[in-house]
């Protein structure tokens, strides 16, 4: 009787255990979801974080024109607003030619030498062009992969 007491309330413990561990899992879950839930709500740059250029911008732009697109006073021009960044066609033709010799972005003088970006794919050009016209304070229309193509 004594063993039998004993193997009961092993198991009494066993169960109720685990359902607490259920229970606490499942409470988990929902706090994961209901978290994700908020944060995306309260996502203020959803186009940004997640556009496809972002990658390619990370890789190939950022060492220069910084993450924040601020680029260094005197050496990398900024990718806020300003002629290039408003005009499709330059851009595209930076990214395949590459930009040297003197130039002026928002009244500052720059006189460096941007490389050349035409191993990357129409694809990746035209992503990471759409991003920077989409970042940094630009607002505006992306290019698609067929423009960049053309332009080639
Ligand atoms: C090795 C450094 C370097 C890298 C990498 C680089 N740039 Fe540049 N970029 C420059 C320099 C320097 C200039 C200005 C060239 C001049 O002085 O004639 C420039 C100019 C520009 C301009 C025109 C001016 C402006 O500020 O808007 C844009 C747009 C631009 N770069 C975008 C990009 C993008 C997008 C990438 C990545 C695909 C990139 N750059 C990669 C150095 C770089």
């Amino acid at each position: 009787m004594k063993q039998f007491t004993f193997y009961s309330i092993f198991i009494i413990a066993l169960l109720s255990s685990s359902c607490n561990g259920n229970d606490s899992s499942n409470n988990h879950q929902n706090e994961l979801e209901s978290s994700e839930k908020s944060s995306s709500l309260n996502d203020a740059e959803p186009v940004s974080q997640s556009h496809p250029g972002k990658a390619v911008y990370q890789k190939y732009c950022l060492t220069c024109h910084q993450a924040d697109g601020s680029g260094v006073p005197g050496m990398f021009p900024p990718l806020s607003p300003n002629d290039w960044t408003a005009d499709k066609e330059k851009m595209i033709e930076l990214m395949l030619n590459g930009q040297s010799g003197k130039i002026t972005v928002n009244g500052e003088v720059y006189n460096n030498l941007m490389p050349a970006h035409d191993f990357l794919s129409d694809q990746e050009i035209a992503d990471v062009i759409s991003y920077v016209r989409s970042s940094f304070g630009n607002d505006l229309e992306p290019v698609s992969k067929e423009e960049v193509e053309a332009a080639r």
